[in-house]
């Protein structure tokens, strides 16, 4: 016989069915043995007896196996339905499982390669995935061209000290904390690109939102200005949103994620607020911030409480940015850039901004910041041969994935995170 997912043979709900996968949780009986099978679509109770009893009686779970049955509903089985055992293959039989109950965090980030298969885990990675076919799909869809830029590089993009190093027969390089710059060289070519791809920031921090390797989503666009760019970003979120709560329902249910909190997310125009607004905000908290400071995590976490939709915060104050972003001409000690706050905490998603096409600004910028020009030539270049408006983006895509899974920690949104202090397995 065919064998078919745990999920189809549900779907199926009766006659003959096939199934292979590992044993979930299993209860030995004098006469019986409950073995409770998972594939990675879903699980399903069945139950050995007669013949086939002996070869069930002593495995121990992750064992992987075959089994032949008669599926049928049972209201008291986790999944609603039982299969009678007539047929048993053991493929695999497992050593004793180093994962109980009940274990600690620390445990379960060690034994991360055994821990992946859990229910919890196989939920988030689909839901990883759905996350990362939507913006493959939305940007497609749109007309955008795919492009990679390299990782090893000879200089940054973003602040210096989050620079990795390299050794590169005997000279320094660098692992890239961002495409941009060389996407806004190739985006001369191409006008519309994305690309997703990892990123590297030697961050110090060791909170529930940095990663040392993560998942960057970014865009780069000829011709568009900041609102534009906005609603672009605001169209990628929710077009995420929409495919995993189409998609990704019962994962939802798996991680027992309020998902009616990502549908009024979505139903939702998201909020567009000034840098300034949020200052004024956080001052009605009775939180003072000086002018021209950059906020802090509680800060946005501050401005961001009672919020139910994710916030666009634009218009930074200029000094404090990266040296891409352009003065506004209006209000000249800002820039023209944004940040997208994610709601319940989960804080900074998406970091943008329209990009300087002023080559003099541009270098007077480099220079204060205490770069060398003779590392942005090729930088420079973009704005003296047809320079044009532009604007993008980056995501952190484990970012949005914490959201959507409403996880605790960042390092669940990715299946082997990279910390200051994680690197292992
Ligand atoms: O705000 P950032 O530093 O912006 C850039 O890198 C721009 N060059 C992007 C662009 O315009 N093309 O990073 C962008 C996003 C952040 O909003 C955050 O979601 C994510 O990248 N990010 C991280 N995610 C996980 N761990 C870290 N250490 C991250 N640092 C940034
Ligand atoms: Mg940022």
């Amino acid at each position: 016989m065919e064998f078919m997912s745990i999920k189809e043979a549900l779907k199926k709900g009766h006659g003959r069915v096939a199934i292979r996968g590992w044993i979930y949780r299993e209860r030995t009986m004098k006469d019986k043995v409950f073995l409770v099978i998972r594939d990675s679509s879903d699980i399903i109770q069945c139950v050995v007896k007669d013949k086939e009893y002996e070869k069930a009686k002593d495995l121990l779970i992750e064992s992987s196996v075959k089994i032949e049955g008669t599926i049928r509903k049972d209201e008291r089985a986790p999944t609603g339905y039982e299969i009678d055992v007539s047929h048993l293959e053991v493929v695999h039989k497992a050593e004793k499982y180093p994962i109980t109950k009940d274990q600690s965090i620390e445990f379960l980030a060690d034994q991360r390669h055994l821990w992946i298969r859990s229910r919890k885990m196989t939920a988030i990675l689909k839901i990883r995935s759905t996350v990362f076919g939507a913006i493959h799909e939305f940007f497609r869809k749109k007309g955008f061209y795919e492009f990679q830029s390299p990782i090893i590089i000879p200089g940054g993009a973003e602040e210096g000290p989050t620079l990795f190093e390299v050794k590169y027969y005997g000279k320094k390089m660098y692992l890239a904390q961002t495409w941009q710059l060389y996407a806004e060289a190739a985006m001369f070519a191409l006008e519309k690109i994305y690309t997703i791809a990892p990123s590297f920031r030697a961050e110090k921090s060791k909170t529930s939102r940095h990663l040392t390797e993560y998942w960057h989503a970014e865009v780069e666009v000829a011709w568009m200005d900041m609102h534009e760019l906005i609603d672009l970003c605001e169209g990628l979120i929710k077009h995420c949103l929409k495919k995993v709560l189409e998609e990704c329902k019962d994962e939802l249910k798996i991680l027992d994620r309020d998902y009616k909190k990502l549908e009024v997310a979505l139903d939702k125009k998201f909020l567009r607020v000034t840098y300034d607004d949020v200052l004024k905000d956080l001052e009605k908290k009775k939180i003072k911030v000086k002018w021209g400071k950059d906020l802090r995590t509680e800060e946005e976490e501050k401005f961001m409480e009672g919020k139910d939709v994710p916030v666009f915060v634009t218009h930074y104050p200029k000094d404090i940015m990266a040296f891409y972003k352009p003065r506004d001409p209006l209000r000249k000690d800002v820039a023209i850039c944004f940040d997208l706050l994610a709601p319940e905490a989960m804080g900074e998603i998406v970091g943008g901004s329209q990009r300087d096409i002023d080559i003099q600004e541009l270098e007077k910028t480099l220079k204060k910041k205490g770069e060398k020009l003779k590392d942005y030539g090729y930088y420079l270049d973009t704005r003296k041969y047809g320079s044009v408006p532009h604007s993008g983006f980056g995501m952190g895509v484990e970012r949005l994935v914490r959201w959507i899974c409403g996880l605790e920690s960042i390092k669940d949104a990715i299946g082997f995170p990279r910390t200051m202090e994680r690197f292992k397995p």
